[in-house]
């Protein structure tokens, strides 16, 4: 396994502003900023255009195989690309999102995007977001930060974010994904989602960004020294 100099896991519920926060930390302290979920939401963006993966959300086993000539990788602007097709806008998505948390329950699936995860984060100083970041693909990560916030303040972020993007979901189609995925995602068998006990809890319901952005500052100081 490859191991980076300095790797901080920032995991936690869906739409707790974790790829806000890693991104915005990545700039200012000169880390690799790494989304795991991006590569979830790649895996089923594919398993749906190869049509493996039903209505209700049941993977065919052929997608294990079909992994084989799967390229997914992020372009210099750190945009998911499968093969030379830029697929960020697509793997934002609401069909995509209400399909990913089943096909990152599968164990081949999170095998894939693990040794992916290695392979991107072979050296130097990462950042990376997910579920399992702390708990399953880097447990020895330096720094663990683990998001919340009220499932009301997450769902209007959630929605606000897809009407600025053109989409046109409903609220409760909003609210109705994050429960689904959280469950999901808590009760699957592989690394479900669960807060690390080395981790610093961070709930972020009644925050400003830049009282958010101070905190994980302080720590990472704290921590690092790096300022
Ligand atoms: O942006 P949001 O927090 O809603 O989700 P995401 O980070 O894009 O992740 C999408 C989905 O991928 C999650 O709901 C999980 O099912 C899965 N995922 C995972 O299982 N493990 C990770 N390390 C990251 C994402």
């Amino acid at each position: 396994m490859n191991v980076p100099d300095i790797i901080i896991a920032v995991d936690g519920y869906s739409s707790t502003g974790k790829s806000t926060l890693a991104k915005k930390i990545a700039r200012k302290f000169g880390f690799l900023y790494l989304d795991s979920g991006a590569l979830y939401r790649g895996v089923t963006l594919f398993a749906q255009e190869e049509r493996l993966i039903n209505k209700l959300g049941t993977v065919s086993p052929e997608l294990q195989e079909a992994l084989g000539s799967l390229d997914l990788h992020f372009d210099p602007e750190g945009r998911l690309c499968m093969g030379p097709r830029c697929i960020e806008q697509q793997i934002r998505s609401m069909e995509v999102s209400s399909q990913v948390s089943p096909v990152a329950a599968v164990p081949y699936v999170r095998e894939w995007v693990d040794a992916k995860l290695h392979e991107f984060g072979r050296r130097g100083r990462i950042i990376m977001d997910g579920r399992d970041i702390g708990t399953a693909v880097f447990p020895d990560a330096q720094l663990k930060i683990f998001m919340t916030a009220s499932e009301e303040v997450r769902a209007q972020r959630r929605y606000d974010e897809l009407v600025a993007k053109g989409e046109t979901p409903l609220l409760e189609e909003v609210v109705q994904n994050l429960r689904e995925r959280d469950y999901i995602d808590s009760h699957r068998q592989t690394a479900p989602l669960r807060r690390a006990e080395d981790a610093f809890e961070l709930d972020n319901s009644d925050m400003s960004f830049e009282e958010e952005l101070a905190w994980v500052q302080g720590l990472i100081q704290g921590k690092f020294g790096i300022l």
